[in-house]
Parts: C-alpha cells; sequence; structure tokens
C-alpha cells in the first residue's frame, strides 16, 4: 500500500532542475517547474545512472550517462537509447511540506 512520505519543503528543491530524496529508502528524483512538482524513481531504465544527475530540459531530463531521456510528467521516454518507461510517484505539497507517495 502506497503512503506519503515528507521529503522537504518547497524551497529544497531548485526550479527548473532535479533533486535526489529518499522516500520510505527509496531513491527518487523530484522535479520543480515553477509551482509544479513530479517524482520519478531515481534509476535509468537503460542502465545503471542516476536521473537526478541528469539535466533538465524542454520537460524531459536527460540521463547523464548514454544522454537517453525521460519525460518528467508521465516518465514515458523521450529519446533513444531510452525505450522503457521510468516509474512516476504523485507528489503533494501538505501545510509547506512536500510529501511523495511511494
Ligand atoms: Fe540511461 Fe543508458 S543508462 S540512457
Amino acid at each position: 500500500v502506497a503512503a506519503w512520505h515528507d521529503v522537504g519543503e518547497p524551497d529544497d528543491f531548485p526550479d527548473g532542475a532535479v533533486w535526489p530524496v529518499l522516500a520510505d529508502g527509496l531513491p527518487v528524483a523530484v522535479f520543480r517547474q515553477g509551482e509544479a512538482l513530479f517524482a520519478l524513481y531515481d534509476l535509468c531504465t537503460h542502465g545503471a545512472a542516476r536521473l537526478s544527475d541528469g539535466y533538465v530540459e524542454d520537460g524531459c531530463v536527460e540521463c547523464p550517462l548514454h544522454q537517453g531521456s525521460f519525460d518528467i510528467q508521465t516518465g514515458a521516454p523521450c529519446k533513444a537509447p531510452v525505450t522503457e518507461a521510468v516509474r512516476t510517484f504523485p507528489v503533494r505539497v501538505v501545510a509547506g511540506r512536500v510529501e511523495v507517495s511511494v
């Protein structure tokens, strides 16, 4: 059963960038775009690379290893060699705290 986990406050997450957190021990990459927050599992589906080490551009995050990329909202592949979507997690802000459901 998924549960909400506190991962910090909104200002911990730089606008336009990605930041790594642990939610219930699970590595999660949290993205901020203005007021919106998104979360993906922090592991590329193509190999052993952290998406939180990647580069965010045009709504996608580029993997640092082979430059494949994922849509930060849906987890869908944006660019080869990535072919498999990465898992997404719901994010919310409650009473000034960011929570991820895993
Ligand atoms: Fe991410 Fe290859 S490991 S694109």
